[in-house]
């Protein structure tokens, strides 16, 4: 069958280096793929407002299948061909901390299994790569039972895993660490990657590796939790670099001019009492000092009392979707002695997720939803660099073994778009 978005179809000895979206949202998976030549045959999402903002960027075509993953024969019948890549960010809100822990349990989350049900279902036609997306919560989450059943279940379907974690502060100026689960074909060569078999002999060298590996994208304790699967899943592990991005100080992200809707003095007067002493220590002496100072702050519930809580650590807090107000990141700037505060806007936050020039819609909620909730695509470029696209080309003897996600092919990032 001949994929229609394909206007150059490959012929059928040679695979096309095709994906499929699930969980899609606004689409900044797919925005970190297509600069490599990843083309999107099918994406999914329950939300017609994240696909009113989708369709805006990306353009109207049919595409974009708003529906429920569980309907696995409506999903089904829209994906043609045999996609190579299939992505999931699926949703955090049972496993984060912020949500209430039901872990798979709850409705939401659990939603991972209506996309392991239609890999089951694509049969001969699944895709050979799986990359799924979550917050580290998903690591924890019922002591680490859900993330064993998660990756059973890939297993199960005859991938083996790799799993680490990135941050996107290595991107841009935004604390926002996610896990991140590779599924590969058992049969697929794995460029730049060490095999292990969990019940192998030769599973030290594997263990050795990931001990050597930087501890910020291969914490320690995912590995014995992977071993404790049973049965044992196949492991492999790319060889995946700490990324050397010039990443731009939050400054220059956001907008400083006076047409923004800066907060009036009683406003800004009310969160600074919200702070605590330290942090109004801090802000009083720099406004006495005549400093310059840019950060954001984020406003929690403490012992009863809402809190404004300052970083001063030049990031943003983890973008969220602003349920209940309290959610949303609020920009606070010291400039010769004046303290300005305000509600961080949507192109900041377009911005903060790597994708500044993403055209925003009307409804400034509706934009900050979308954007609270994605993926910050820097990362996924990354992901794309060293795994992905050397996992498609190789597929073909087209590159050397061992040279994709090597030490020497280390370059730096692209640099975000800021606009
Ligand atoms: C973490 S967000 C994904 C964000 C996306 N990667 C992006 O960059 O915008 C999870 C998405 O799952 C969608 N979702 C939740 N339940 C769903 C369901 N039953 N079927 C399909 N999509 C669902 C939500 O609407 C949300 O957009």
């Amino acid at each position: 069958m001949i994929n229609k978005y394909d206007s150059n179809h490959e012929s059928s000895d040679r695979e096309a280096k095709t994906f499929c979206e699930f969980f899609a949202g606004i689409g900044l998976v797919r925005a970190g793929l297509e600069p490599s030549g990843w083309r999107c045959v099918y994406a999914n999402d329950v939300d017609s407002k994240k696909k009113e903002l989708y369709e805006n960027r990306f353009g109207c075509d049919d595409r974009f299948h708003l529906g429920d993953v569980w309907n696995t024969s409506e999903v089904l019948d829209r994906i043609v061909d045999r996609p190579f890549l299939a992505t999931a960010s699926f949703p955090c809100v049972d496993l984060s901390p912020a949500g209430h822990r039901r872990g798979f349990e709850g409705e939401h989350s659990s939603t991972f299994f209506g996309f392991v049900k239609i890999l089951a279902a694509l049969g001969e036609r699944r895709p050979k790569l799986v990359l799924l997306e979550n917050v580290t919560g998903f690591l924890t989450s019922k002591n680490g039972a859900d993330f064993k059943a998660a990756i059973r279940s890939l297993s199960e379907l005859g991938y083996a895993i790799d799993a680490f974690t990135l941050d996107a502060k290595y991107f841009v100026p935004q604390s926002r660490p996610r896990v991140f689960v590779v599924g590969i074909d058992r049969d697929l060569e794995a460029p730049g990657a060490i095999r292990a078999n969990a019940t192998d002999w030769f599973g030290e060298g594997f263990d050795r590796a990931i001990d050597r590996a930087d501890a910020s994208i291969r914490p320690r304790r995912i590995l014995p939790l992977l071993r404790s699967i049973d049965p044992p899943p196949e492991l492999i592990a790319f060889h995946i670099p700490k990324p050397i991005a010039t990443i731009p100080p939050l400054v220059d992200l956001i907008d400083l001019d006076l047409d923004q809707k800066w907060w009036d003095e009683a406003q800004v007067q009310k969160h600074y009492l919200m702070m605590n002493d330290k942090h109004c220590a801090i802000v009083d002496r720099m406004i006495a000092a005549g400093e310059s100072f840019v950060g954001t702050i984020f406003r929690r519930k403490r012992g009863g009392s809402t809190r404004a809580e300052v970083r001063f650590d030049g990031l943003a807090g983890c973008l969220r979707t602003p349920r209940g107000g309290s959610a949303r990141q609020i920009v606070i700037a010291i400039d010769r002695g004046v303290l300005r505060m305000r509600w961080m806007s949507p192109r900041e936050y377009a911005r903060l997720q790597g994708v500044g020039d993403y055209p925003l819609v009307e409804n400034e909620v509706q934009n900050l939803f979308g954007f609270g909730d994605a993926v910050c695509t820097p990362v996924i470029r990354h992901i794309d660099r060293y795994i992905l696209t050397p996992v498609f080309d190789h597929r073909s003897n087209s590159i050397e073994p061992g040279l994709a996600g090597g030490e020497s092919d280390q370059r730096p990032e692209d640099p975000i778009i800021l606009a």
